[in-house]
């Protein structure tokens, strides 16, 4: 990877600037400077390896030089929309998950599911994780910045016991899945992958504030139907209930076992899949 091989892949898409690193701290981190700095709208920060990347809830993020992506991407808020960003803030992390399951499915043939509200899953284990950031000014909004770290190759995904959900890579995912097994293909440029994913997220942008994008991101949600485990982390709160869908401002809405439905709001959490519940009940407020 290298920055006239990405200005080369990259030349059709609108990006404003792009910002290469063999190794950085973190991008998130370097796009959150470049922001401050007057970054305009749609500026890139790739690196091919992170020494400090930062996951959500405070977690570490390693990013292996040659195996990942990891880059990070601003997006300038307007002016109209600045003053409703907390109601939507979840909506971003959701663009660059589903731009992630979209460039997944539509030209990999997985079946990518967002295990809410950051992770991209791939057959029940994490391929990606998202860390969107805001990025202010005194009280003003300067802009998202969108984090995306994707398993690419399984050289770079940790073992099951150093994480706490299991983990996978593109790689794998390809050589596990039905349609490789039949076309034979299962290889995949780091770069291009990188390109689709940006189009994506570009493409849906548009969408970010209407309501079909909550039934977008809905109908991606893994679990589904099923019953979750929701921690809330650095506290012991745990909450069950039946995943229903989504509310407009991103929350996920739960029904208990007394079909009472109740909402959670995305910030320290951590959901995972458990067994049929059905004498569960809820320490969260119903609402
Ligand atoms: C998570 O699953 O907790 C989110 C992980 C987000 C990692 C990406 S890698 C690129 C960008 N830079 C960072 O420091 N973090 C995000």
């Amino acid at each position: 990877m290298d920055l006239i091989e990405l200005k080369r892949t990259f030349a059709e898409i609108p990006l404003s600037q792009i910002h290469y690193f063999d190794r950085i701290g973190s991008t998130n981190s370097e796009a959150a400077r470049l922001a401050e700095a007057g970054a305009s709208d749609l500026t890139l920060v790739v690196a091919d390896g992170q020494t400090a990347g930062r996951g959500r809830a405070g977690k570490s993020w390693s990013t292996l030089p040659g195996t990942a992506l990891a880059f990070s991407l601003v997006l300038r808020v307007p002016a109209e929309d600045r003053a409703h960003y907390s109601q939507f803030a979840t909506r971003y992390t959701a663009l660059s998950a589903l731009a992630v399951c979209d460039a997944l499915d539509q030209n990999y043939g997985l079946d990518a599911h967002i295990k809410w509200p950051n992770d991209v899953l791939v057959g029940g284990r994490k391929i990606c994780g998202v860390l969107s950031e805001a990025s202010w000014l005194g009280d003003r909004l300067q802009a998202v910045i969108l984090g995306v770290g994707v398993n690419v190759l399984q050289d770079g995904v940790p073992h099951d016991d150093e994480v706490d959900y299991p983990a996978t890579s593109v790689e794998q995912s390809l050589i596990d899945s039905r349609e490789s097994k039949i076309t034979g293909r299962n290889t995949i440029d780091r770069l291009v992958f990188l390109k689709e994913i940006l189009s994506h997220i570009i493409g849906r942008r548009p969408q970010l504030l209407q309501p079909e994008f909550i039934r977008t991101w809905e109908q991606r949600l893994a679990y589904r139907g099923g019953w979750v485990e929701i921690v809330t982390l650095g506290q012991d709160n745990v909450v069950r209930g039946q995943l229903v869908g989504l509310d407009l401002d991103g929350s996920l809405q739960l029904k208990d076992a007394d079909r009472k439905i109740f909402k959670v709001s995305s910030g320290r959490v951590s959901l995972r899949e458990v067994e049929n519940q059905d004498d569960s009940t809820s320490v969260f407020s119903s609402s």
